[in-house]
C-alpha cells in the first residue's frame, strides 16, 4: 500500500516492481524528475559518482533487458507427504519473480467496473471496524500477508465453491509472486448479493460493509469476484475453464454457423428460477412453433451418471443459444457465449465480474424476460434471413469470451481488484488466531477424485514472465453514463424492429 491514491499508482507500482531497487525505479518511471534530481540535488549526484554504473542501470531499466536469474523457473505441485511425515508448504517458493516488459498491453474495458465496485470505499476507505462488520455475512476471511495466504473460515459454503475459490486466489499469488499486496477481506460465497444500497443511505453510506461475492445487482453494492468455476466445478464435472474454452472453441470450430441447426437451443435444470419454468413454455406447441429447442438436464440422473453425457463442448451445435438466469448469475453463461452461436440473452438482472462489458447485437441479443417466446422467434427468423449480421453477433460475442475471458485476464482482474482494494485498508493487516496458512500443496495433495483432478490441471506452475495488463481509468460520470444509455439505446431499437414484426404478422389472416 501506499504508492500513489489515484488511478495510476497501479503503474508506478508496477513499475517500482519490474526494477530492482528503489533508485532504479525513480530512474525508470520519473526519467524528467530524475534529470531534475541530478542537476539540483548533490546528494544524488554523489550517489552517481559512486555508482559508476548509475546511467548504465537508466539504459538497461528503459530498454527491460535486466539481469534475470529466475527464468523458466516453475513450481509444480510438490507433494512430499509420507506416512510419518505431513504435508507442508514448500519453503521454496519464489518470493520475487522479475517481469520481462515493463510497460503492460491495457486490461480490457470491463476492468474498468473495478473502480465503480470500490467506489463506496474511496472517500474514507476502510478500517478494522468496517471491515469486521463484513463478517456476519462472510464464509471465509482471506489473510495476504507478505505474499502467503490464511483463512479463517466462518461456515460452510455450498458445495467446493469456497475451496475452489481459495485454490484460485492461491494460483494468483503463484502467478505473480511478490505483486500481491497484503490484505484481509471476507468472502460470501452464497447464490445471491447481501448489501443493499437502501440500507447505507445518507449518514449510513461511509459504514458499507466491503464484502466480496460472486455476483451484484444494480441495487447492491457487493464487491464482485470471479467464480470458482474458473478452476473447476467437480460436482457438476465441469473441468477448469482454460481447458474447456479450448475444447470448445475447437468443437464449435468444426461446424460452420451456416451448417448448424437453424434454432435456438438451451438445456438446464428450470426448476432453480422462475424465469427457466417460463422459459420451458417456448417450446412450442402444435398451433405455433417459437424456434426454441429446449431440454430438461435430469440432475439427479446426470449425478448419477457422473456428468458423462454433458459435455459442454458438445453443446455447440446450434445457431443460436439462450442464456437465462438461475438463482442469481449463472455460471453456464460463459460457455454459451463461448460457442459461435448467436446468444440470446434474457435480460439479466444480475451481473458477475465480466458481463458489464457486453454491449447489446455487438456481442449478444437482447431478449426480454416478459416476451420470451415472441422475442426468441423473431430472433431467430431475423437471423436465418440475415445469416451474415448474425453470424457476426455470434463470432464476436466468442471472441469476447475468449480474448477478453481468458484465464490471463481472469488472473489479472483478480489482481487489480485486490491491489486497489488493498489501497483501501486504514489499518494493519494481521493473521487472526483461528487463521489457518494455505498454500496448494495442502489443497491439492490430500484430494483426490475430481477435485485433486481439477486442481492438477489448473495450478499455476510458473510465474508470469509479463506484468498485469495495465488497469484502465475509472468512467466519467457522463462516460459511464453514456455507455449506458448506448446500450438501452440499442435494446430499444431491437424491441421496435420485433414491435413491427408481430404487428405484421398479426395483421395478416391467421391460415
Ligand atoms: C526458457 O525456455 C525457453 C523455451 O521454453 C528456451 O528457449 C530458453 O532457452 C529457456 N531459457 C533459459 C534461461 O533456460
Ligand atoms: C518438496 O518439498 C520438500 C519439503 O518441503 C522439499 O524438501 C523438497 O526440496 C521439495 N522439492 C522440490 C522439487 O521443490
Ligand atoms: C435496476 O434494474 C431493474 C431491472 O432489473 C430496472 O428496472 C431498474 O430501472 C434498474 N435501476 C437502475 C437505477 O438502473
Ligand atoms: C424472414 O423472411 C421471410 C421471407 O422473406 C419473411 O416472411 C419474414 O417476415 C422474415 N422474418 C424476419 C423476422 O425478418
Amino acid at each position: 500500500m501506499g504508492e500513489g491514491k489515484d488511478g495510476r499508482g497501479a503503474n508506478l507500482k508496477d513499475c517500482s516492481r519490474a526494477a530492482s531497487t528503489t533508485k532504479t525505479w525513480r530512474i525508470s518511471c520519473t526519467v524528467l524528475l530524475f534529470l531534475l534530481v541530478f542537476l539540483l540535488s548533490a546528494v544524488f549526484i554523489s550517489w552517481m559518482d559512486k555508482s559508476t554504473s548509475g546511467l548504465l542501470i537508466l539504459k538497461t531499466t528503459i530498454t527491460g533487458s535486466r539481469e534475470d536469474s529466475s527464468r523458466n523457473f516453475t513450481y509444480p505441485l510438490n507433494c512430499s507427504a509420507t506416512a510419518s511425515v505431513p504435508q507442508t508448504c514448500p519453503g521454496n517458493y519464489p518470493t520475487k519473480h522479475r517481469t520481462e516488459n515493463s510497460y503492460a498491453e491495457a486490461c480490457p474495458e470491463y476492468f474498468r467496473w473495478i473502480h465503480e465496485d470500490l467506489r463506496p470505499w474511496k472517500g474514507a476507505g476502510i478500517t478494522r471496524e468496517i471491515l469486521e462488520s463484513s463478517k456476519e455475512h462472510a464464509h471465509f476471511r482471506l489473510v495476504i500477508l507478505d505474499g502467503k495466504a490464511y483463512v479463517d473460515k466462518y461456515r460452510n459454503s455450498f458445495q467446493t465453491r469456497d475451496v475452489f475459490t481459495i485454490w484460485g486466489i492461491l494460483q494468483l499469488l503463484r502467478m505473480y509472486p511478490g505483486k500481491v499486496p497484503d490484505l484481509e477481506l471476507m468472502f460470501n460465497c452464497a447464490d445471491y448479493p447481501v448489501i443493499l444500497k437502501r440500507d447505507y443511505e445518507g449518514s449510513k453510506a461511509a459504514t458499507v460493509p466491503p464484502l466480496f461475492h460472486y455476483c451484484g445487482l444494480n441495487t447492491t453494492m457487493d464487491i464482485i469476484f470471479p467464480d470458482w468455476s474458473f478452476w473447476g466445478w467437480p460436482e457438476v464435472n465441469i473441468r477448469p475453464w482454460e481447458g474447456t474454452l479450448g475444447a470448445i472453441e475447437e468443437k464449435a470450430g468444426k461446424t460452420r454457423w451456416k451448417d448448424k441447426v437453424p434454432f435456438a437451443y438451451w438445456k438446464g435444470n428450470p426448476v432453480v428460477a422462475q424465469t427457466r419454468l417460463d422459459l420451458m413454455k417456448c417450446n412450442g406447441t402444435p398451433e405455433i412453433d417459437w424456434k426454441a429447442r429446449l431440454y430438461t438436464r435430469d440432475w439427479r440422473q446426470a449425478t448419477a451418471e457422473g456428468f458423462k453425457d454433458s459435455n459442454l463442448e458438445d453443446q455447440c451445435t446450434h445457431r443460436y443459444k439462450i442464456y437465462v438466469e438461475g438463482s442469481a448469475w449463472s455460471v453456464s453463461e460463459k460457455y454459451i457465449l463461448a460457442c459461435d452461436a448467436v446468444t440470446l440473452m434474457i435480460t439479466p438482472e444480475y451481473y458477475d465480474h465480466f458481463t458489464r462489458g457486453m454491449v447489446p447485437m455487438e456481442h449478444y441479443w437482447p431478449i426480454r424476460p416478459d416476451k420470451k417466446c415472441r422475442d426468441i422467434k423473431f430472433a431467430v427468423e431475423w437471423g436465418n434471413n440475415h445469416t451474415e449480421e448474425a453470424q457476426r453477433i455470434g463470432e464476436s460475442g466468442s471472441r469476447f469470451i475468449s480474448e477478453s475471458l481468458k484465464m490471463k485476464y481472469v488472473y489479472d482482474f483478480m489482481f487489480h481488484l485486490l491491489n486497489e482494494y488493498a489501497k483501501l485498508l486504514k489499518f494493519d493487516v494481521e493473521v487472526p488466531p483461528g487463521a489457518v496458512e494455505l498454500c496448494s500443496e495442502l489443497m491439492a495433495c490430500p484430494a483426490g477424485g475430481l477435485i485433486r483432478k481439477f486442481m492438477t490441471e489448473s495450478v499455476v506452475e510458473s510465474p508470469s514472465d509479463t506484468l498485469p495488463c495495465s488497469l484502465p481509468p475509472p468512467y466519467e460520470a457522463l462516460e459511464l453514463r453514456a455507455f449506458m444509455e448506448r446500450k438501452e439505446s440499442v435494446t430499444r431499437q431491437v424491441e421496435k424492429w420485433e414491435s413491427e414484426f408481430w404487428q405484421n404478422l398479426e395483421k395478416k389472416p391467421q391460415k
